[in-house]
């Protein structure tokens, strides 16, 4: 087990975990625990080289903090990238010594699911550390307990924040009628097109692999979309739920919806995409807020809380936005803007209170 520590300004702790003998390259990136302990996913993907992987840690990781200030969880933010191709390079050991790099930090970083990685892959995890949500029953012990699968939060929580953003620009909540295109039917966006055909809303889905579309166009009012055509549909709503990066700058003339509010983490390219969106009069719902639901589930279900109380802290997704999209509209500042700011003032917040606690 090798532990570099790197040094990055705007984050706690940055580290480079290997493990020569299962071939373990990872990186665990800690960004804040000023308001509790750094819960984040753990990423498997290959990159292009330890730069790229090293700044999407660093995006995501502080983006998570954003997330848990804002759902008003007693949370940090952090995140964990493992480089390699989750098909080939993903063994039991090499999971099992990532785990013995997140016990080290003694739960100032805790690990969930991200992309490359499954239930299954947490509880091999989990046979190291005791600091990891999301693994199913079977596994659960010691300070965390079980919480499986947030995926279906996570969908649940785009609904409401879905319909905050169709109250906010029609005036209504109804989602009957409402033309939404999805990029992405994968854990989340599947569901989601479930949720939203179950609403009476008129959806379109794409997504890169067509057998996860086909079932779905069974549901009455979806059907598919080329992929090309997802951006510039006339629609009400985008959702994008692929991957980040959807909205570019120069993409959004381009755009013929009036709300982009979807599952992705990243969704804004840039900055000045969101910025851009705000111009044209685009109802954009801050990523980091809208796809809270999945933290949520996976931090009340860690704490005991039953199914029916995640159901209902899910629906504080829609008043939040509600907050954001007015005083955007009273700024004249893009919500995504406004989102940054707030996050930051209870980051700020708490990190007062913890000044003072240490000094009573
Ligand atoms: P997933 O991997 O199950 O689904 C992603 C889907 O997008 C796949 O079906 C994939 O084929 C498709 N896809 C990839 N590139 C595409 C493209 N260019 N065009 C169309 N489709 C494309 O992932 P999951 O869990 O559904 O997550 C979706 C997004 O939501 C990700 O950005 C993830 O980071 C974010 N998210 C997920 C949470 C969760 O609870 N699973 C929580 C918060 C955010």
């Amino acid at each position: 087990m090798q532990i570099t520590e790197l040094s990055i300004p705007s984050h706690e702790r940055v580290l480079r975990c290997e493990d020569a003998s299962t071939g373990l390259c990872a990186l665990i990136a800690i960004h804040s625990t000023v308001l509790g302990p750094a819960l984040g996913g753990v990423r498997m993907a290959e990159y292009a080289d330890q730069g790229a992987a090293l700044e999407d840690v660093l995006r995501l990781s502080a983006g998570m903090t954003a997330k848990a200030a804002l759902a008003n969880l007693p949370l940090g933010g952090g995140k964990a990238v493992i480089m390699g191709n989750p098909k080939q390079d993903k063994t039991p050991a090499l999971l099992a010594a990532f785990g013995r790099h997140v016990e080290a930090l003694g739960g100032r970083y805790i690990a969930g699911q991200d992309s490359g990685l499954t239930v299954a892959d947490l509880n091999q995890i989990a046979t190291t550390t005791r600091y990891v949500v999301g693994t199913d029953d079977a596994v659960a012990h010691g300070r965390t307990r079980a919480s499986g699968d947030p995926s279906p939060a996570t969908a649940l929580g785009v609904l409401h924040g879905i319909r905050a953003a169709v109250r906010q620009r029609f005036g209504s909540a109804q989602l009957s009628g409402v033309r939404v295109a999805v990029q992405g039917a994968g854990a989340v966006g599947g569901r989601l097109v479930e949720h939203l055909a179950a609403a009476g809303a008129e959806v379109r889905v794409c997504d890169i692999d067509p057998t996860r579309v086909e079932p779905l166009t069974d549901l009455p009012n979806v059907s598919a979309i080329a992929l090309a055509d997802w951006q510039t549909a006339e629609v009400d709503v985008l959702a994008p739920c692929a991957l980040g990066g959807a909205i570019r700058e120069d993409c959004v003339a381009a755009l013929r919806a009036a709300i982009v509010a979807g599952a992705a983490n990243n969704q804004l390219a840039t900055l000045g995409a969101g910025a851009g969106l705000h111009q044209r009069g685009i109802l954009y719902a801050p990523d980091f807020v809208i796809n809270a639901g999945g933290l949520i589930h996976l931090k009340r279900r860690s704490d005991g809380a039953d199914d029916a109380a995640v159901l209902e802290r899910l629906t504080t997704i829609d008043p939040t936005l509600t907050i954001i999209f007015e005083r955007s509209s009273d700024e004249n500042q893009a919500p995504s803007a406004i989102a940054d700011q707030l996050a930051a003032a209870r980051v700020r917040q708490g990190a007062f209170r913890l000044q003072r606690r240490q000094a009573a």
